[in-house]
């Protein structure tokens, strides 16, 4: 069965002319730089809510309760506290809504003006935060932050798909999610450097310092050109082909030019994007705009990014050791995002999912079964050196898996396969379920941890067997498919095909 979809039925996607130009890479890492501040948020709150002086300021009653030894809990329950998970994901909820009235400027505004808000969003956030007095204030500052992310992740993966030529779409996308990663591992080395402060400031440095990567994004942004296809949704033509020209390279831009108008009078003629991709016709975007973020954060990742130096104490690993684990799966994030660069668009989306939720599920049984093997129920144990390596050595296998499969593919996706008419409504479904399910696993791991014990890595386990499931059967490959041509590969797809009107595939040639 040719699950994986093939464009033979429909006939070629065309090739349009131009490649890759200095002013196409530049942009796009200027653009990229919007995933810093997400990163970079992902990554501090875990550091700054284990610092004491953070704790006795603002939540008391949490630093009392940390340093109570007189009560002896399992050490699968020992950092289970809903108050400050709150703190650190209320940020996600505040991106939610604010993705919904992010749709709503990058398709009337532009993406650009977009990814100018979200960087002064974040900037307030990061001044508020940084000189937080009181808990309004933080809490305040940290809405702002959300707000910025919010706006950020609803412009700037969109921003790069519109942007890229096909063939190397997935490498510029997946700039935003190698941003993400630097920014969370900038944030551990941050955190690492201010818990030495003394004086009980050292959170205000890691708080405040969230103001860099919004500087840089809203500065950037101010100096980047919208998206031809944005140009041309709000009606002006002319500047819009003068933008394609010059982001291809190439005077000779008609076919995707024409491509683009058509698109673009496809998407005049829809008055209600929202009600819109809530037809027959649209569903296979709905399903994997919906599907492929809650899946994304399902995959248990962010129980690393946010937790890691607490899973780490909590199997005993000491201070140090779990500071100094979790920098190290920060750099395996890194590295290995960059794997996936090289690889999206010549092996295709689907082979880097199934490779990366395959290695992810070995790693996460293995995971489970050693901590089980050692700790069991009760809660009681320890590892010897041996195993505790071994831990770690799977932890980063685990990363990696994610690295080069969901991490990036889960922005990416999203971003590329819906037409223009659907495209900011379709991006603030893939946000908002995305920053749902970040709130959710936020608010729920220390929780799940102390009553699902190693059990909660199956629990995982098994998601990762669904969405592995989910792709081999459902997700057409998408590599080097215009994106204005996308409908093609979903009429070509055994499922999705009979949702897809014949009228729905652009392709006459201009000059006919
Ligand atoms: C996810 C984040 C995650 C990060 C890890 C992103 O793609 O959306 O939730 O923390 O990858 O690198």
């Amino acid at each position: 069965m040719a699950v994986g979809g093939s464009l033979a039925v429909q006939g070629p996607a065309r090739n349009y002319e131009g490649g890759i130009t200095a002013f196409v890479v530049i942009t796009c890492v200027v653009a990229a730089t919007g995933g810093l501040l997400f990163g970079y948020d992902l990554g501090i709150s875990g550091g700054v809510t284990s610092m004491d002086d953070f704790l006795l300021k603002f939540f008391p009653s949490v630093y009392h309760k940390t340093k109570d030894e007189s009560h002896h809990e399992s050490q699968y329950c020992k950092f289970a506290d809903e108050i400050l998970t709150l703190f650190t994901s209320s940020l996600y909820i505040a991106a939610l809504v604010a993705s919904f009235v992010a749709s709503v400027v990058t398709r009337v505004y532009g993406r650009k003006i977009s990814m100018i808000l979200g960087g002064l969003a974040f900037l307030i956030g990061a001044i508020l935060n940084g000189i937080a007095m009181n808990i309004e204030m933080l809490i305040i500052g940290r809405l702002m932050l959300g707000v910025g992310v919010g706006f950020a992740n609803q412009s700037v993966p969109v921003y790069l798909s519109e942007m890229a030529p096909a063939h190397i779409r997935g490498a510029l996308n997946i700039g935003f999610q190698m941003a993400i990663t630097i920014g969370i591992l900038a944030a551990n080395f941050i955190n690492y450097g201010t818990a030495q402060i003394e004086g009980g400031w050292g959170w205000r440095v890691s708080l405040a310092l969230a103001g860099v990567p919004a500087i840089l994004m809203t500065v950037g942004s101010f100096f980047l050109p919208d998206t031809p296809n944005s140009i041309i949704e709000r009606g002006h033509h002319d500047e819009a082909k003068r933008m394609l020209q010059k982001v291809r390279g190439t005077e000779n831009v008609d076919y995707e030019f024409q491509d683009l108008v058509l698109a673009s009078e496809a998407a005049n003629r829809v008055e209600h994007p929202w009600r819109n991709i809530l037809q027959p016709r649209y569903r296979p975007q709905l399903v994997i705009c919906t599907l492929v973020p809650f899946f994304q954060q399902l995959t248990g990742i962010n129980v690393i990014v946010f937790y890691a130096p607490v899973l780490f104490k909590t199997l005993g690993f000491g201070d140090n050791a779990s500071l100094m684990s979790s920098a190290i799966t920060g750099v395996v994030n890194v590295v290995a995002t960059l794997v996936s660069i090289f690889s999206v668009d010549k092996f295709g989306r689907r082979g880097l999912f199934l490779v990366g939720g395959t290695q992810m599920l070995i790693c996460q049984i293995a995971v489970g079964a050693l901590i089980g093997l050692n700790f069991g129920v009760t809660g009681e144990g320890s590892f010897s050196k041996v195993e505790a390596n071994l831990l770690l050595a799977l932890i980063c296998i685990y990363v990696a898996g994610f690295a080069w499969s969901w991490g990036p593919l889960g922005w990416l996706v999203p971003s590329e396969i819906c037409p223009l008419e659907i495209r900011s409504a379709g991006q603030s479904i893939n946000v908002s379920v995305n920053m749902f399910f970040t709130f959710i696993i936020a608010q729920a791991f220390l929780s799940m941890l102390c009553d699902m014990k190693f059990g909660l890595f199956f629990f995982f386990g098994g998601f990762v067997i669904l969405m592995t499931i989910f792709i081999f059967f459902f997700l057409p490959e998408t590599k080097n498919v215009p994106i204005e041509e996308m409908n093609r590969v979903w009429k070509a797809h055994w499922f999705w095909g009979k949702y897809i009107p014949d009228e729905a595939i652009i392709g006459a040639d201009p000059e006919k």
